[in-house]
């Protein structure tokens, strides 16, 4: 039964429970109202409750041109150094990463058992899988657990406050 409800419920700490705590306000009850899922347009700069419970602020620059084929994912300050997360982007979930300074992006999704790598632990440019410890270095995704096998990764450019990523 707890294997359904993580599945549909998310993990106690993952994405959707952090989600639901600051949308909800930590309750699971729904609103079913007509207007329940309408949301005013902000009116200042305070972070959005979502961007402020993934700890993503400021918010992804919305001036900006990315170079041709990439996406911007976030503001070059929301991710301090040493720290990864987990971030949807034109329908992937993608793990994206500040190692001293310098962005990594790859899938989210581990290749030994899909944990979210998002949530896993960076130490350098190494990030350990959340669930069973499989280690990548993000500099070239290879995986120093098992050298049969490599983690995709993406390329990062900076574009004035912006880090985008070529999907
Ligand atoms: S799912 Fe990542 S190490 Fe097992």
């Amino acid at each position: 039964m707890s294997l359904v409800k993580t599945i549909l419920l998310g993990r106690p700490n993952g994405i959707r429970s952090k989600l639901r705590k600051v949308v909800g306000g930590g309750s699971r009850d729904v609103d079913t109202s007509p207007d329940s899922s309408y949301s005013a347009p902000r009116q200042d700069s305070r972070p959005a409750p979502a961007e402020q419970a993934l700890g993503l602020h400021p918010e992804a620059p919305k001036d900006i041109t990315p170079p041709e084929g990439y996406e911007v994912v976030l503001h070059k300050d929301a991710l301090k150094p040493g720290k990864v997360v987990e971030i949807i982007i034109a329908g992937k979930a993608i793990a994206v990463a500040n190692v001293d300074g310098e962005f990594h992006a790859c899938t989210n999704s581990c290749p030994h058992a899909d944990g979210p790598l998002g949530e896993g632990e960076l130490d350098g440019s190494v990030l350990s899988c959340p669930y069973h410890g499989w280690r990548f270095d993000l500099s070239d995704g290879s995986c120093l657990t098992n050298a049969d096998v490599t983690l995709k990764t993406f390329d990062v450019a900076i574009e004035k406050d912006a880090v985008c990523v070529r999907l």
